[in-house]
């Protein structure tokens, strides 16, 4: 896979050099390090986290409407890491993915251009202003054609980005659709059949759908955490401190209480909204594979700080009929068994995305 997206500055010089996983979202910034090891895989440790959040009205829905404001954000992470290196994501509200199938004869070096051609029917920008990547979706090589899985943005969402890191001293080397990072970090290699991915934010809910690692689908609900504190304070009055409201999402969350069952009453309300919405994305799915058996939707994994919500993930499993657990962030990085994270369990899932980008490597 070679393109701007995921090699911006292409020189081998720059892809030994260890990078630092940057997520943008609307309201915060969340970056991950690792030490430069030896043994890969082995003895990784955590060099670098932390979360900065993002003033209100920089970002909109993955938009970047006030770029120098961005910048100083920016500026603020280079001033804590000293990093110069950054891997990025990309906002999957402005994503445009798509398959197509190609015939396997075709040359590694000509995929680009045929695929160029396959851009216009896809993404509702004019090709010239599309930047994209590729990649092969494994498959049996038996057949006459290959499954080829694009990921395109606007040319502009991306330079916006880009802008704003050079302009904060940084230099990234790559951007990626955030959901495809958090799949890198949480799906097993071993696993069967397609993923659900939902990053269950502060503002907003992130959909991916993963097929054999790569990411095919994307869709964002704009529901997060703050609804549900809204919710709550419906109920409970418009003074509850934000951190109480945690608590309770946390503790009771959608278990039934003795005495009262209006909080779990409140939280379902919007709860059941996501609900609804997950079914409906993965009938379409179903349906868009021809219910494929081997692409059928096997799992849920919840990522995102308002998946510690109590009760979650047996609430999903119980009425879509799908497993639903929460991610083990560091599912791809090391073994629970022998390292103890410095980010605690609860912080953990609002890192997957950042923890996939700086698992990514650029050969
Ligand atoms: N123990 C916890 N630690 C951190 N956040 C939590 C916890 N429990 C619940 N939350 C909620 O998770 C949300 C933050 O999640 P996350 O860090 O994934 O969001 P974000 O990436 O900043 O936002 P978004 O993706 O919506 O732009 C907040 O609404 C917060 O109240
Ligand atoms: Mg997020």
């Amino acid at each position: 896979m070679s393109s701007v997206l995921s090699r911006i500055l292409p020189p081998p010089a720059y892809i030994t050099m260890p990078s630092v996983g940057v997520d943008i979202s609307d309201t915060s910034l969340k970056y991950i390090a690792f030490e430069p090891t030896v043994r890969e895989g082995i003895d990784r440790k955590l060099k670098l986290w932390g979360d900065i959040s993002i003033p209100n009205g920089i970002l909109q829905r993955g938009q970047l409407d006030k770029p120098e404001q961005l910048v100083i954000v920016l500026k603020e992470f280079k001033s804590i890491t000293k990093a110069e290196f950054v891997t990025v994501s990309l906002p999957e509200e402005r994503a445009y993915l798509f398959e197509t199938t190609i015939k396997r004869d075709v040359p590694l070096k000509e995929i680009r251009s045929l695929l160029e051609f396959k851009l216009e029917e896809n993404v509702p920008i004019p090709s010239k202003d599309v930047i994209f990547d590729y990649v092969i979706i494994p498959g049996d090589s038996e057949t006459r054609t290959m499954q080829i899985a694009v990921a395109a943005y606007g040319k502009e969402t991306v330079l916006k980005y880009y802008d704003a890191c050079k302009e904060a001293g940084l230099r990234p080397i790559s951007f990626e659709v955030e959901a495809q990072a958090m799949a890198r970090s949480v799906i097993s290699n071993d696993i069967s059949g397609a993923v659900m991915l939902v990053d269950f934010g502060k503002t907003r809910t992130g959909i991916g759908i993963v097929y054999k690692g790569i990411l095919l689908y994307t869709s964002t609900i704009d529901i997060g955490g703050d609804q549900l504190s809204q919710s709550l304070r419906s109920i409970l009055g418009s003074d509850v401190a934000e951190s109480s409201l945690t608590k309770i999402k946390n503790t009771e969350g959608l278990m039934r209480g003795v005495d009262s069952s209006d909080v779990h009453d409140a939280l379902l309300s919007v709860v059941s909204i996501i609900k609804d919405e997950l079914i409906t994305r993965m009938q379409y799915w179903h349906l868009r594979n021809g219910n494929s058996e081997e692409r059928r939707i096997t799992s849920i994994m919840m990522c995102g700080g308002s998946a510690n919500m109590k009760g979650l993930p047996a609430y999903l499993t119980e009425t879509i009929g799908v497993p639903c657990v929460r991610g083990n962030v560091w599912e791809n990085t090391f073994s629970l068994d022998n390292n103890v994270p410095p980010i605690d369990k609860w912080h953990s899932f609002g890192y997957a995305t950042a923890i996939g980008l700086a698992l990514k490597k650029f050969v």
